[in-house]
């Protein structure tokens, strides 16, 4: 690949994904493409590139900006948002929704489905000692923009190393079975999450509104305009009374008000009010349509 070749990618990723890739990872490309270079048949990355210049929107494109993202995640990744989701959010939300009984919770990069499923046993669970909750829906969307990601969460099909990343024990035994060397989790959870397509650079407002979002670990990826006008927009997404988690080394500090951090809960964020009554915050780089 020649550096014209990379720097055409690094755009193309850009613009696509929000992933900005640093000049020094060339790398990283060449490693993550060749193995979709080799899938159709072309010889080299610099013919994939050229490929790419005449095909912008093949589906060797798509293939090209899914091999480029980072889908790492495990069961109950970092703990503490999925303590914050069980002893504050949902006692919160259950209060606040005892009329209509249903809490949205949308995972915004759910990757291969461990982070929804790990907030659907939650539910699960506390279900089981809390009757009550049996009245409530709880709607859980997952979205990413990969399409290969999702049909493996979609699947619900995990390795032995996978449930060994913090899944705890027990719920390995009472909600998974196992299929040969994997481990598939329960129709019943599987039910609970909804799967979908979703670019976070595209327009999101048609999804409505939902009491939580898990954001986690892919603003890291993004430049500074892509992470406030993505942060802005979700903020319109969200309850007045409702929660946003980050990933443990994300924060809306410093990039926009609409959000403020809660004390004593890292990770967890709520709408500010006082930024609710302010006039729309722009959309750097304008959310495209067409998700
Ligand atoms: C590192 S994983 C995070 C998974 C999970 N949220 C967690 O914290 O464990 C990042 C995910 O973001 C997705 N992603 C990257 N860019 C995206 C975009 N522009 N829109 C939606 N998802 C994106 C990737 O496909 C990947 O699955």
């Amino acid at each position: 690949m020649t550096p014209d070749d990379f720097d055409f990618l690094r755009k193309m990723l850009r613009e696509r994904s929000g992933l900005v890739l640093a000049a020094e990872k060339q790398y990283l490309a060449e490693s993550r493409l060749l193995p979709v270079a080799r899938k159709y048949n072309i010889a080299s990355l610099g013919d994939l590139v050229q490929q790419l210049r005449v095909m912008p929107n093949s589906p060797l494109a798509v293939a090209t900006v899914e091999a480029m993202t980072t889908n790492e995640t495990f069961f109950f990744r970092d703990k503490l948002p999925y303590d914050h989701f069980r002893d504050t959010i949902l006692p919160a939300l259950v209060a606040a929704h005892d009329r209509d009984k249903r809490i949205r919770i949308w995972c915004a990069a759910a990757s291969t489905g461990q982070e929804p499923y790990s907030l659907a046993l939650i539910i699960r669970e506390l279900a089981q000692k809390e009757p009550a909750l049996a009245a409530y829906r709880f709607d859980i969307l997952a979205t990413d923009l990969s399409g290969d990601v999702l049909e493996r969460a979609r699947s619900g099909i995990y390795s032995q190393f996978e449930v060994q990343r913090g899944l705890p024990i027990q719920l390995l035994l009472k909600y998974f079975s196992q299929v040969g060397e994997t481990w598939q989790i329960a129709p019943e959870i599987r039910a609970m999450v909804q799967f979908r397509t979703l670019n976070l650079l595209n327009d999101f407002s048609p999804l409505g509104r939902f009491d939580v979002v898990f954001c986690r670990n892919v603003l890291i990826y993004f430049d500074q305009p892509t992470k406030i006008q993505v942060l802005n927009r979700i903020a319109r997404q969200i309850a007045e009374d409702g929660y946003l988690a980050l990933g443990a080394a994300e924060t809306v500090v410093g990039l926009t008000d609409a959000f403020r951090p809660l004390t004593e809960k890292r990770g967890l964020y709520v709408p500010n009010p006082a930024a609710r009554d302010l006039e729309p915050l722009a959309m750097a780089g304008g959310a495209r349509r067409g998700m």
